[in-house]
């Protein structure tokens, strides 16, 4: 079972091709930040047009490097919400007439279980049930993975998603698109000590966040500074703790409150070292373990789609429909389960590549 993954939900394109058996064979991502930049922030119509650009010559690419032809892919996986619409459907477009063209069947993947499933991808120990931390652009989510497959909603965002709070505190600090990389970079500058910011909906009961009131507090504290690069880089720095204690302080009570002794954190701003630091911390005092993507597969990749593809083929639930259906809202829970044929272990990524690369190089 060959299966070629497309992501293009927002401005990354990633493609990969992932092997039942020998793992991830090639993945390759091709980010628009420069496009977007000048911007400062995603144009959604700019997007798709890239992604129009990109996802042919990738597709070929990858091919060409896992020595593969056209008729030995078993199903192409893209991704189908939840994103951005026009971009979507420039992938789901192009992966259901390829799929068409090589008769073979297509699936359509959430973006959201693709992410979910990346820690799994490199972790062959790591299997359900477990908790989910899920931070992105556009979402901020625990979940309780009972099951491959089987999801329930314990808590998220009412207000902005963790990535965005990241992108909009960066850009009132002056500092670029994308902002979360940037913020973090300026943040190990920062003193720890100047400022403590709120640490939002900690001191009353359930799992929701909520992160927007976090950033008036950055703006009012930046207007009652110089705004010096010293105080951009404290406020960076008290912004980027007060995120970081939050997500732990929520992880840990949903910990105790499922039982859970497992725990993953995904989504591009899993990325960020003082988060993934604070979550461990998190993780030994609550006995549990913790489970997080290597950097390349925190953010928007075709690895995790091809992988949530292969789950879902090796479930059974490959379409042939010529339907192009993208959805820019998709609840997660609402999803089928996956249930593996007895005895299937799938390898993990680097079964086939060496992960600590930053081009992914074949393991000899
Ligand atoms: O998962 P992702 O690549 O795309 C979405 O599905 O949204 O996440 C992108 C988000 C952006 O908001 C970006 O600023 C944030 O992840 N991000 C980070 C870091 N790297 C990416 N936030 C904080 N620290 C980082 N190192
Ligand atoms: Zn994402």
């Amino acid at each position: 079972m060959i299966i070629l993954g497309i992501e293009t939900s927002c401005d990354e394109t990633g493609v990969a091709i992932y092997d039942a058996r020998q793992g991830l064979l090639a993945h390759h991502l091709y980010s628009q930040v420069a496009i977007h930049a000048d911007f400062g922030g995603i144009v959604p119509e700019l997007a798709s047009r890239d992604h129009i650009r990109k996802l042919l010559p990738l597709i070929r690419q990858v091919l060409n490097e896992a020595t593969l032809s056209a008729r030995q892919i078993s199903a192409v996986a893209y991704t189908a919400g939840p994103g951005l619409i026009g971009a979507l459907l420039v992938g789901a477009s192009i992966a259901r007439s390829l799929a068409w063209a090589w008769q073979t069947p297509a699936m359509a993947i959430h973006h959201m279980e693709g992410h979910l499933l990346a820690p799994m991808m490199e972790n062959p120990d790591l299997t359900p049930p477990f908790l989910a931390l899920l931070v992105s652009g556009g979402h901020t989510q625990l979940v309780e993975v009972q099951a491959l497959g089987q999801y329930r909603l314990l808590g998220e965002s009412i207000d902005d998603a963790v990535g965005e709070a990241f992108d909009k505190v960066a850009n009132m600090l002056g500092l670029g698109y994308p902002g979360g990389p940037a913020l973090e970079k300026l943040a190990k500058k920062g003193n720890s000590q100047r400022f403590h910011f709120p640490r939002p909906m900690t001191n009353r009961p359930g799992l929701d966040f909520s992160f927007s009131g976090l950033k008036t507090y950055v703006m009012n504290t930046l207007a009652k500074t110089n705004g010096s690069e010293q105080d951009k880089a404290d406020i960076a720095r008290a912004f980027q703790d007060a995120v970081a204690d939050t997500l732990a302080i929520k992880c840990r009570r949903a910990l105790q409150l499922t039982g859970l002794n497992r725990i993953i954190a995904a989504g591009g701003v899993s990325a960020n070292q003082t988060i993934r630091w604070r979550l461990k911390q998190t993780a030994l005092k609550e006995n549990a373990e913790l489970f997080v993507p290597s950097l390349q597969f925190c953010t928007d990749n075709g690895a995790m789609i091809a992988y949530a593809g292969c789950l879902r083929a090796l479930a059974g639930q490959q379409s042939s429909s010529l339907e192009i259906e993208v959805r820019a809202r998709w609840p997660l829970e609402t999803l089928p389960p996956i249930t593996l044929p007895c005895g299937v272990l799938l390898p993990p990524a680097n079964g086939g590549y060496c992960l600590d690369d930053a081009k992914t190089k074949k393991r000899t």
